[in-house]
């Protein structure tokens, strides 16, 4: 019966307490968030409906008798039921379960605090049901965001659970800032300004991998695809000057700032310098050079006859040529062959055998 000891029994105890006591915080730390974030839905769902039936009354028109209506209308339990319909979607469970959990306290601001409270996301999500915090804090006490609450992060990035009861303060900073305050500047950016409060980092020039200031001439350290030239500053390394050039034979080099590409010759070219059949430097074969461009090599209208078999007609064609048979002949066995007029022969065959028969 150890089963049923004491120790091992209290031991069962403790475990599911852990892990109950596990479930609860991960909820709990999820739900924080997210928690404002549906008050925060909610109030700013309260504030359209507000201003929606602002110019609603019970009825119409506008008399004087009208008009007395109206401003009861303005602050009843009417008016207010139709804002709160409005509240939520129907879809949203964690919505509509926070707004009828806290009913009587939206009927507490709209008749008891509206007036002295206007401010119906600060009264009722922070102060009242408590899953806020006003802006630059976080957490279930309401504490300050790294950087102070007046300018999380220093103004350099976004406090984790700023304005809610989760999260843990630290800053999560801008492109261009790091460290734990937001006042470093990465690399590629440099310190334009900066003291215990304010940090002020701008992007290096593009040739540079770090700097110091904004221009090419203040860079630490080149990028790749740029260089020193004699007076420190950083260029563009022209990679299509290189030999050997950096691209394949028929391709043509284009420099870049920072890089280069590699383009495909015009098919008229076997090599070349740009794009376009007037920029080859060698024409490919079937093609010649003709005042500076490569055109189209006629083989059939040479004087030396290139189709040399017999019943073959040459026929041109951009870069070659081909040999085809005459009309009326076929290719058989690389011979051009007079083609057998079967049809006619057999109906005549035909014919012949029908007369024959008669
Ligand atoms: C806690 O939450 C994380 C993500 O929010 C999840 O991956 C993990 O499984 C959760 N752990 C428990 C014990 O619920
Ligand atoms: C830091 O610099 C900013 C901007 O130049 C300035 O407004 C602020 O007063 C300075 N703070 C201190 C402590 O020097």
């Amino acid at each position: 019966m150890l089963s049923t000891g004491p120790e091992l029994r209290l031991l069962r105890l403790l475990s599911c307490v852990t892990l109950v006591l596990l479930f609860q915080v991960n909820d709990s730390k999820r739900d924080l968030k997210g928690a404002c974030s549906t008050c925060r839905q909610i109030t700013d769902n309260f504030n359209k409906g507000f201003d929606r039936t602002a110019k609603q009354n019970f009825g119409g028109g506008n008399t004087a008798w009208e008009e007395r209506k109206l401003s009861k209308y303005e602050t009843s339990e009417i008016r207010l039921m139709e804002i709160l319909e409005g509240l939520c979607e129907s879809s949203s469970f964690e919505c509509n379960r926070m707004v009828e959990e806290h009913e009587e306290h939206f009927e507490t601001w709209w008749f008891k605090r509206k007036t002295k409270h206007p401010d119906l996301h600060k009264w009722f999500c922070i102060e009242t049901i408590k899953v806020c915090c006003p802006k630059g804090t976080f957490g279930l006490d309401c504490n300050a965001c790294v950087g102070g609450s007046e300018r999380p992060c220093h103004g350099n990035g976004v406090c984790d659970g700023d304005g809610t009861r989760g999260g843990n303060g630290k800053c999560s900073c801008d492109t261009g800032y790091s460290g734990e305050f937001c006042l470093d500047c990465t690399d590629g950016y440099f310190s334009e300004v900066r003291n215990d409060t304010f940090s002020l980092c701008t992007e290096c020039h593009s040739s540079c991998e770090t700097c110091t200031g904004a221009t090419n001439q203040d860079c630490n350290e080149c990028k790749e695809g740029w260089e020193e030239d004699d007076q420190e500053a950083c260029v563009d390394v022209n990679e299509c000057s290189k030999d050997p050039s950096p691209c394949k034979e028929d391709q043509y080099c284009l420099n870049t700032e920072g890089s280069f590409s590699c383009r495909t010759c015009d098919k008229v070219c076997s090599s070349c310098t740009g794009s376009g059949p007037d920029k080859c430097k060698a024409c490919a074969s079937g093609y010649q050079d003709t005042e500076g461009a490569c055109t189209d090599i006629d083989e059939c209208s040479q004087s030396e006859s290139v189709c040399t078999k017999e019943h073959q007609e040459c026929v041109n064609n951009k870069g070659s040529y081909m040999c085809v048979c005459s009309s009326g002949y076929e290719e058989q066995d690389g011979q051009c062959i007079k083609t057998p007029q079967k049809d006619k022969t057999e109906a005549s065959e035909m014919t012949t055998s029908a007369h024959g028969e008669l």
